[in-house]
Formats: structure tokens, C-alpha cells, sequence
């Protein structure tokens, strides 16, 4: 399957996880989120384990990861409503999230992208670059831009 078909998927994958987020997003936006991103934290986990040689290379492994973190940042979309800086829980979402939503919405299609390049990683020498520059322009650059530092 080329990128493009990929794409093609995650982007039918996404309208349908709209529809279903927009339900919870309204029980709790904070929990919802938080949730959807520890599962992208999982997938990362399970990939870097192979990048870093601590687990053997399988695609079907990466691809699969791969593919959970593009859904949940295509379902993160939704997390963001207005007047969700707070919820049931304290959140760590910077005001720049709804003060600058067009640069943090780019910033997730960006990650989508960049998680379906790792997603069609075939051969071991290509994962460290793909995941390399996931990890830097989409965890690091999206969470010193828009995340607050632990309390
Ligand atoms: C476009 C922005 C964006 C991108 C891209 C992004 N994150 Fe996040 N992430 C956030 C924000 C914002 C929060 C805080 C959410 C909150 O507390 O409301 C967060 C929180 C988290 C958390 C804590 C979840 C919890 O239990 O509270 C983890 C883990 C995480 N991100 C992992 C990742 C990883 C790994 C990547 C890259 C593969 C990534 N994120 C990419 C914005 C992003």
C-alpha cells in the first residue's frame, strides 16, 4: 500500500472517529485527550523499543503502532473545543492551543503525516530517521509549544 492509499485511509478513519469523540468530548475534553495521547505514548513506547534495538524488527509491529498514533491524533482534532482549558481533571493544555488553533491544528495533520511515514517503514535503517523526525517535529515541537511543563 503506497502513502497515499495510507493517507487516504487515516482521513476515513478520522471522519468516523470524529462522530464518536464528539460524544465523549462533551462528557469530559481533558480525560478524553489525555487518554487518546497516553495511547499515542504506548504506540511510540513499542516502536522506540525496536528503533533502540530492545525488541526485534517487525513491521507489522511498527505499522500497527504507527497507525494507532495517527488515528488518535486525527481523533484529537476534536479534544480541543472551546472552553475545554479545564475539566475534570487539571489539564496541561497551554492557552496557545485555542489562542493559536490554526498553528496546533497544523501541527496535528503534520503528525498524522508523520506517523503514517513510520506506519510504511519496511526496512530496519529506515526506522530510526522516520521516528526521529516524529519524535522532533511532532512530540517535542507540539509539547514545548502547547503542553505546560509537569507541576
Ligand atoms: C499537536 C500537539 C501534540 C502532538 C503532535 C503530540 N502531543 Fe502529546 N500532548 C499534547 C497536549 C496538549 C497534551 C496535554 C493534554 C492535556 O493535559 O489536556 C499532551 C499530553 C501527552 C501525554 C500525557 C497524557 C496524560 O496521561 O495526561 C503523553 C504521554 C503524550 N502527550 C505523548 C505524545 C507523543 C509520544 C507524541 C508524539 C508521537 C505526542 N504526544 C504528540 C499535544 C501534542
Amino acid at each position: 500500500m503506497n502513502l497515499r492509499a495510507k493517507i487516504g485511509i487515516s482521513v476515513i478513519g478520522s471522519v468516523a472517529a470524529l462522530g464518536l469523540s464528539f460524544s465523549i468530548a462533551q462528557a469530559d475534553a481533558v480525560t478524553d485527550r489525555q487518554e487518546a495521547m497516553k495511547q499515542v505514548g504506548d504506540a511510540m513506547k513499542a516502536i522506540a523499543a525496536i528503533a533502540k534495538g530492545e525488541a526485534a524488527f517487525d513491521a507489522a509491529v511498527v505499522k500497527a503502532n504507527a497507525e494507532i498514533m495517527a488515528k488518535q491524533f486525527a481523533a484529537a482534532k476534536t479534544m480541543f473545543p472551546d472552553g475545554s482549558e479545564t475539566g475534570e481533571k487539571p489539564s496541561r493544555a497551554k492557552p496557545e492551543v485555542w489562542s493559536d488553533k490554526d498553528g496546533f491544528m497544523k501541527l496535528l495533520d503534520d503528525s498524522i503525516t508523520g506517523a503514517n511515514a513510520v506506519a510504511a517503514v519496511t526496512e530496519e535503517s529506515a526506522l530510526r530517521p522516520a521516528l526521529g523526525a516524529l519524535g522532533n517535529n511532532s512530540c517535542k515541537a507540539c509539547h514545548e509549544k502547547f503542553r505546560k511543563p509537569k507541576e
